[in-house]
């Protein structure tokens, strides 16, 4: 993997390649202009994208660019207007050809295929999804959402029946018979969605999918595309130079500029950890809340009490440890609910005591999970007088968040003159 870690790119934590990686793209450049290969020669290569543009007139797209991409994931490419988003996302089609490095997709190198395969791969593999939607205009919704198939050689039966299956998928059943041109914007954009779709296609490429609808419009297709991925949980390598949308689609962000990769990183680690100004400037709107998640500020809590356990011995711990609440589990670590000192003294008082602490004396109180975002912790801390427990998808619990830490975890690093 030494290759990797070239000392003349700013990118230098470089993941290793991993098995699961679906796409591997290594030391990959795209110039544009004549004669790419002497700019990849020793003396200019290190220049930058402004240079060498003055002294060849060639215009780097993409300047050695080293990534990894699992399978599944919600991948963001991210960066300023001609940072190199469209040259990387089209390059892993070969719309755009690179001028030297690999991309390799489920093991096979895409850089080397002649047009034949790369043809059959690209039906096999992708589905694309543009900002001006690319939708044939004297074609129906219907045909327009069955191209890939007809162009597959599909019958039409079998393909209409399809194609009538994404488009209701989409929101658009009953809109197959229109034509494009009647459809508003964000119609079209799910005409555009559904043609990508009806291929299922392991590889879903958007290149600013939402960039020209309205905001109201391109939140609902947010909210929408997070769903349908929830189920679908294809590869989505997904072009935005939209924070917001960045953060709140993305399962990692590669952020680019001038051809090349500065930063490369979960949502959290991209806000909390810009790695130049360049990003910093990409996140100062960021709330943290937004990205910060119960997992990653959670902590043990003080005591936590077993179901079995007698009254006596819970309220004799929770005196030492000075605490008028604890978190109660059952043998599994399953979480079941508060108790209070209060209610212990009440159960110590029957005149016949029971050797654990029954569920009848818990408090319900909401739970939550580790990847719930901090945003969404607020109102449940404000309605609620305990630390929240964190819980996994069984109920087992985690850990707790308090109201201290979710302030404490959102507040200007320079903290100190907030007393
Ligand atoms: N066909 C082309 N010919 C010459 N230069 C191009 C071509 N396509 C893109 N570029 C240049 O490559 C750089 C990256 O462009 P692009 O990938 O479209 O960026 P983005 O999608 O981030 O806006 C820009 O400087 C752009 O001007
Ligand atoms: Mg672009």
């Amino acid at each position: 993997m030494s290759d990797q870690n070239l000392s003349n790119g700013s990118f230098g934590d470089l993941p290793e390649t991993r098995d699961e990686s679906q796409i591997v793209i290594k030391d990959l450049w795209k110039i544009y202009g004549r004669d790419p290969k002497r700019i990849l020669k020793k003396e200019l290569r290190n220049l930058s994208k402004e240079e060498i543009q003055k002294k060849t007139g060639c215009i780097v797209g993409m300047k050695n660019i080293n990534l990894n991409i699992e399978k599944g994931k919600f991948y963001i490419l991210m960066g300023l207007s001609g940072s190199g988003k469209s040259t990387l996302v089209r390059s892993l089609i070969r719309l755009v050809n690179p001028s030297s490095g690999s991309i390799t997709i489920n093991g096979e190198n895409i850089t080397k295929m002649n047009h034949e395969q790369l043809l059959q791969f690209r039906r096999k593999t992708f589905g694309m999804v543009f900002q001006h939607y690319g939708l044939l205009p004297h074609l129906t919704v219907l045909d327009n959402a069955a191209y890939g198939l007809k162009v597959k050689g599909m019958p039409k039966g079998e393909r209409y029946a399809k194609a009538m299956r994404t488009l209701e998928t989409v929101g658009l059943k009953g809109w197959e018979d229109y034509y494009p041109g009647s459809l508003s914007g964000g119609m079209q954009q799910r005409v555009g969605l559904a043609r990508a779709l009806t291929n299922d296609p392991e590889i879903l490429l958007m290149d600013e999918p939402f960039s020209g609808l309205d905001p109201l419009i391109r939140r609902q297709m947010q909210d929408e595309l997070v769903e349908l991925q929830e189920k679908m949980q294809k590869t989505i390598i997904f072009v935005t130079h939209d924070l917001h949308e960045a953060l709140k689609l993305g399962d990692r962000i590669a952020i680019l500029r001038n051809g090349e990769i500065v930063q490369e990183g979960t949502p959290e680690e991209i806000v909390t950890q810009p790695a130049d100004a360049y990003v910093q400037e990409f996140v100062r709107d960021a709330s943290p809340a937004k990205v910060l998640t119960a997992g990653s500020i959670m902590e043990e809590p003080h005591i936590l009490l077993y179901a079995w356990e007698g009254p006596k011995t819970a309220l004799t711990l929770m005196h030492s440890k000075k605490r008028k609440s604890a978190f109660v589990i059952n043998k599994s670590r399953k979480f079941l609910g508060v108790v209070t000192t209060g209610s212990l003294e009440r159960l110590l008082a029957l005149p016949e005591r029971p050797s654990g602490i029954p569920e009848s004396s818990l408090k319900k109180v909401s739970t939550v999970t580790e990847d719930t975002i901090l945003e969404d912790l607020f109102s449940i801390v404000s309605e609620n007088p305990y630390p929240i427990p964190v819980v996994d998808e069984n109920g087992k619990f985690k850990g707790k968040v308090t109201t201290d830490q979710i302030f404490e975890s959102i507040s200007p690093l320079e903290g100190d003159e907030h007393v």
